[in-house]
């Protein structure tokens, strides 16, 4: 398991965001051992998460022999069904902040045998994305990192051309009342101040970062507006100028 810095972060931020991180860590530590029962009961009892998860993995259009990564892994819940799509060819790689949580992932690897899956403990905010990568996507996380934007711009630029990031998480219904969205996610945000995930509303920045950054974004809203499933790709680089090889342009974005 590779180990990589936070980086970019002026000293201020860093200091603030390193208490809330130091916090979540603890937080996932925790979770770590249950973790796999308990998500079944994530956000609620009942959650249709096994098929959001299968949805956001269709919306990546792997094919095998493909790398993608899985961002803020967990415990590496996605793996079966991301094994399925790239095949024993194929690479996945894991990417989490917490050891506890890798650690799990690391098991579920051991279990099944996979030689195609490595894992780096990093956080998302600071990670080096490999290059050329076919897909990256990121389930029921990403709201959680306050840089989410830069994430998605950083993965787009690890991106091939044509390659997909998709985005499942969770967020607050449009027309909820402040204090019965407070009530909602209680429950699911234990870590960190739920008002200010509430009023970051940190599903926008996503969606904004991936308007910007992709070609044809698909946003559909989940469960009654509790969740969303955002996927799209990076446009092909044309040339812009037959004189100058190197000159190029994205289309779409
Ligand atoms: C609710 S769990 C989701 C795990 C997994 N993606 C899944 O679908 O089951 C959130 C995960 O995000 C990770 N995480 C939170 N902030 C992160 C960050 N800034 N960088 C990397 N991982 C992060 C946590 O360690 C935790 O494993």
């Amino acid at each position: 398991m590779g180990r990589r810095d936070e980086a970019g972060l002026d000293e201020h931020t860093a200091c603030q965001t390193g208490s809330t991180r130091e916090h979540l860590i603890e937080t996932y530590r925790k979770k770590a051992k249950h973790y796999d029962m308990t998500s079944r009961l994530y956000p609620v009892p009942g959650y249709p998460q096994r098929t959001q998860r299968l949805r956001t993995v269709q919306a990546l259009g792997l094919r095998t022999g493909d790398t993608v990564i899985d961002l803020a892994c967990g415990t590496g819940l996605n793996f079966p069904l991301l094994q399925k799509a790239v095949g024993s060819g194929g690479r996945i790689v894991g990417v989490d902040l917490t050891d506890a949580m890798l650690a799990r992932a690391q098991d579920r690897i051991k279990a099944n045998g996979w030689s195609n899956v490595s894992l780096v403990q990093a956080d998302a905010a600071g990670f080096d994305f490999p290059a050329e990568v076919n897909a990256i996507l990121s389930t029921y996380a990403l709201t959680q990192v306050p840089e989410c934007a830069e994430v998605i711009a950083h993965g787009t630029a690890a991106l091939s051309a044509g390659g997909r990031w998709a985005v499942l998480d969770l967020k607050v219904p449009g027309s909820t009342p402040g204090w019965l969205a407070q009530l909602g996610t209680a429950t699911v945000r234990p870590f960190a101040s739920i008002d200010q995930w509430i009023m970051r509303r940190p599903w926008e920045a996503i969606r904004a970062a991936m308007q910007e950054e992709l070609a044809d974004l698909s946003w559909t809203e989940l469960v009654f507006g509790t969740a969303f499933l955002a996927a799209g790709s990076r446009g092909r680089s044309v040339s812009m100028d037959t004189d100058s090889p190197s000159a190029s342009a994205e289309v779409g974005g």
